[in-house]
């Protein structure tokens, strides 16, 4: 599965592959969303083909839930689980609280709704998401299609208001078109550069109406596991 890797999947494949290490049998496993994910979903696949494991497990989007249901991880709905023991994702950026930005595949809402249900996150990635502040990776927030405008308006009025450094809000595009998430929604990234409290600005765009969810992950995040590109793994 992970032969001549350049070395950052080598990083993300490391990372994945000690992360599975924490799934048990009969466990119900929420499942992230992006490239590192993907790594993790396929080890774990193999683990119920190879090795007979026996997991549930909740995907964080529909990306996760083809490939999940290809390399035979039973796939069952986050209603049917109810609650899991285990999370494991990727991040776009951590702290050293491990706070983290996430969101850049777009998939943050099910991502935040499945980690929060979750006894324990887990994150896998690559030492390069490290930062001292948060903010240098665009933030992204899910707004409603409906009125997307007059909510990006508010949000950067809110932003001017904020410790941050920018202010400058983007809507995410797929082409030219609004780019549209599992639920319907568009997203809209804030350049930030610098996010001084990430726990006031997840509550405060919380409250703007429009905005369904931001990808701030607050005291989410249990275990952060960094892959390197020579093999190297570390466990926070
Ligand atoms: C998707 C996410 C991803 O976990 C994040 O973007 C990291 O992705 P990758 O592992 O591809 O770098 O939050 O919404």
């Amino acid at each position: 599965m992970s032969g001549n890797l350049s070395p950052i999947d080598t990083a993300k494949f490391v990372a994945a592959k000690r992360a599975v290490d924490f799934v048990e049998d009969g466990m119900r496993v929420g499942l992230g969303t992006g490239s590192t994910a993907a790594w993790m979903v396929r080890c774990l696949g193999e683990l119920v083909r190879e090795d007979g494991l026996r997991i549930q497990g909740v995907p964080t989007s529909t990306r996760t839930a083809e490939l999940a249901r290809k390399v035979g991880i039973e796939v069952i709905s986050l209603d049917e689980a109810k609650w899991l023991d285990l999370t494991i994702d990727g991040a776009d950026e951590f702290d050293s609280d491990l706070n983290l930005i996430k969101g850049g595949g777009g998939a943050l809402l099910q991502e935040k709704i499945v980690a929060t249900a979750s006894d324990r996150m887990i994150v896998i990635t690559d030492a390069t998401k490290q930062v001292d502040t948060l903010g240098a990776f665009p933030l992204p927030v899910e707004i409603i299609p409906f009125g997307w405008q007059t909510t990006k308006a508010l949000i950067e009025e809110t932003l001017a208001g904020m410790d941050v450094l920018g202010e400058q809000a983007t809507l995410r595009l797929n082409g030219e078109a609004p780019y549209v998430t599992d639920e319907g929604n568009h997203i809209v990234d804030l350049h930030l550069q610098r996010i001084g409290n990430p726990r006031h600005l997840s509550l405060v765009l919380n409250q703007i109406p429009g905005v369904v969810e931001n990808g701030l992950f607050i005291d989410i995040c249990d275990i952060v596991i960094i892959g390197h590109g020579d093999g190297r793994v570390e466990v926070n």
